[in-house]
């Protein structure tokens, strides 16, 4: 008879074990496993942390542009070589060549269900600035949108300099 007790006790205590909380060891507001979960590292979409006051960045001067005028006045500080001529082309027809085509003509097949860009190899993108091509990849432009997070400093200037080479 005891055993018996003791043997419905255990089925319950398991049952109830497996049955509650979460893979996370949350049981409703109660967390019972917190050992892997307070911890320093990024939780999913959290955003990075600022640098510690006085940071300087690593690899050189990062520009700040005010605007496209400011933007304009830039020095394109990355030389276009073979050796870097590649991780232009590639990132060109990663973030660009969708909508603007793989000959920067306007026609990506992006283009077709959205706004047709315009022609990038047409005299007027020819005389525009390198550092107004590196402040619309920046920010955008009316309907395009910017792509600041996804192409960083260098890598701008390597798709105008890919750009440029379109347009020769
Ligand atoms: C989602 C589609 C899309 C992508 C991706 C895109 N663009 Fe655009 N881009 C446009 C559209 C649309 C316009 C026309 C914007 C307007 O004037 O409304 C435009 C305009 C431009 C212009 C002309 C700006 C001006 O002053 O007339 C440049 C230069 C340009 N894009 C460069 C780029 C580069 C370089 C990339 C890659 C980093 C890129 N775009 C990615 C859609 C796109």
């Amino acid at each position: 008879m005891k055993s018996n007790i003791l043997t419905v006790l255990n089925l319950l205590i398991a049952l109830l074990w497996l049955g509650c909380g979460n893979d996370n060891g949350e049981f409703g507001d109660y967390r019972y496993r917190s050992d892997m979960h307070e911890q320093s590292s990024f939780k999913k979409h959290e955003d990075p942390r600022p640098p510690v006051a006085g940071t300087v960045p690593v690899r050189g001067f990062v520009e700040k542009v005010r605007d496209s005028l400011a933007a304009a006045r830039l020095v394109n500080p990355v030389r276009h070589t073979a050796a870097n001529a590649d991780s232009g082309r590639f990132l060109y027809q990663t973030y660009c060549s969708p909508c603007h085509g793989v000959g920067a003509k306007g026609d990506g097949l992006v283009a077709a269900k959205f706004q047709k860009p315009p022609d990038l190899v047409a005299p007027k993108y020819v005389k525009a600035p390198d550092g107004y091509i590196y402040f619309v990849i920046q920010y955008g432009r009316l309907i395009m949108p910017p792509y600041y997070e996804a192409v960083k400093f260098r890598e701008r200037w390597l798709i105008v300099n890919h750009l440029r080479s379109l347009q020769r």
